[in-house]
């Protein structure tokens, strides 16, 4: 038997559910954010970040199934994402994060990662 994933310790797909529906009630209000998705997507929007979030810790693999590779500096390269639009990416998270009242373990993991990745994903800085 494969060992329990995170994906699994923090509840599995209904708590991946949650976190990705109330980051994205933030984001589309966020007049720095919302401009920057699909309009007419949103819904598509919210399952190809749900789907990419349950691969990565280790729940089912429909992202990839569905969307390749997931190469997300690429796919983020048509979006400016300087500094404001990374932290408002970032504040919507840990609303979202703060909102599953995880352990302080799974929280820190969880968001350990959601800041690492959030930067990883800036591709503007304030000279360029
Ligand atoms: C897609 C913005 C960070 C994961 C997108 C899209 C936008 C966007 C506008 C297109 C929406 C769509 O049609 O799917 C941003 C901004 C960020 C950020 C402003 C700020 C730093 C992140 C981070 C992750 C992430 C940190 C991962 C933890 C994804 C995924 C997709 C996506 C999985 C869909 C990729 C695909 O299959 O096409 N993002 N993003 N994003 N983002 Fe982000």
């Amino acid at each position: 038997p494969s060992a329990r994933t995170f994906y699994d310790e923090v509840g599995g797909a209904p708590v991946f559910e949650r976190l990705v529906a109330r980051f994205y009630a933030g984001v589309r209000s966020d007049p720095v954010l919302a401009p920057l998705y699909p309009q007419d997507d949103w819904e598509g929007a919210e399952w190809r970040l749900r789907a990419f979030l349950t691969q990565y810790w280790g729940g089912p693999t429909t992202y990839s199934e569905q969307r390749g590779h997931p190469r997300l500096r690429m796919r983020h390269a048509p979006f400016a994402i300087g500094a404001a639009q990374r932290d408002a990416w970032l504040s919507h998270m840990r609303a979202a994060v703060d909102s599953l009242e995880l352990s302080p373990e799974q929280d820190a993991t969880l968001w350990g990662y959601m800041e690492m990745a959030a930067r990883s994903m800036q591709n503007r800085w304030p000279d360029d």
